[in-house]
């Protein structure tokens, strides 16, 4: 038993090293920004200044330059377990001083169409939840659920959550504010505050969505926003999530992949302007 114990003990030194093993040295802590697809990245890495590419595991990372100013652009590739893998290997590898969560998406508001941008004030995981009982031939009810996600997370030693509406997570004020200021000057569609529902799924079911718009509150769906979030709250870095619908179902408009380019090029303008502000 004890050299269970061992072994356990020695594995998880060995991966907590892997970690970090990347060799990269700034003046200025970096901006992670992270993309799932290559639809979601390829545009913004080709913005960067004098780009060097890291592979880490699985995950590419490629830091250059963005006026002046240090800037790493993450793949994390697709899901809830990518992203958080992604998260933490970037924190870790990179140290950044803030991490931006940014992509494609689906549309739960009714008022969204496809080019609409949606900045996270809130974000919440779509797929922690136990649904009430019901016997055999009773059938399935999907609304009848209770939220979970509040008794996963834990801040530190305190094992909770800290704000009081439970099962979501809040983005970064100022990097909101950034954001937001940028709203006039987008043409291809609005720009609003909303909340990111993230899970390892795609709903297509309009009663559903629906649902799960008017019980949450969710303006879109994707698959990776909520997890870069929780690990950005455990590590007490600033996080903004800015996904741009590609598709909603509410209005049959199916998956177009130009969107993740738009949302690149609104990223861009973002990262500008936060630069100006932290240089
Ligand atoms: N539902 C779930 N994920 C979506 N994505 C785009 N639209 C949706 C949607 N309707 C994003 C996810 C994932 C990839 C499949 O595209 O974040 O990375």
């Amino acid at each position: 038993m004890k050299r269970k114990f061992l072994l356990v003990f020695v594995c998880l030194l060995c991966s907590c090293s892997a970690f970090a093993n990347v060799e990269y040295k700034s003046d200025v802590p970096p901006i992670l920004v992270q993309g799932a697809m290559i639809v979601e990245t390829d545009f913004l890495i080709s913005s960067l200044e004098s780009p060097v590419s890291y592979k880490i595991r699985e995950w590419d990372f490629t830091a250059g330059k963005i006026d002046g100013y240090p800037v790493v652009i993450s793949k994390t590739e697709s899901g809830v377990i990518n992203a958080t893998a992604a998260t933490i290997l970037g924190i870790e590898n990179f140290k950044p001083v803030a991490v931006i969560n940014q992509g494609t998406a689906g549309g739960h508001d009714p008022k969204l169409h496809t080019g609409d941008i949606v900045l996270s004030e809130k974000t919440f995981s779509g797929s922690s939840w136990r649904s009430g009982y019901k016997a055999e031939g009773e059938g399935v009810d999907y609304k009848n659920i209770e939220m979970l996600s509040k008794d996963f997370y834990y801040d530190g030693e305190k094992r909770e959550r800290e704000n009081e509406d439970g099962i979501y997570l809040y983005s970064d004020k100022n990097l909101i504010a950034i954001a937001e200021s940028l709203k006039d000057s987008y043409t291809e569609g609005k720009v609003i505050k909303g909340v990111i529902l993230t899970a390892d799924s795609w709903e297509s079911q309009v009663d559903r969505i629906l649902f799960l718009h008017e019980k949450f509150g969710s303006s879109c769906e994707e698959m990776e926003n909520y997890a870069a979030a929780s690990i950005c709250q455990d590590y007490d870095i600033p996080f903004l999530g800015i996904r741009i619908l590609s598709n909603t179902a509410l209005h049959q408009e199916n998956f177009k992949p130009e969107t993740g380019l738009t949302c690149q090029k609104f990223v861009l303008e973002f990262l500008r302007e936060y630069i100006k502000t932290i240089k």
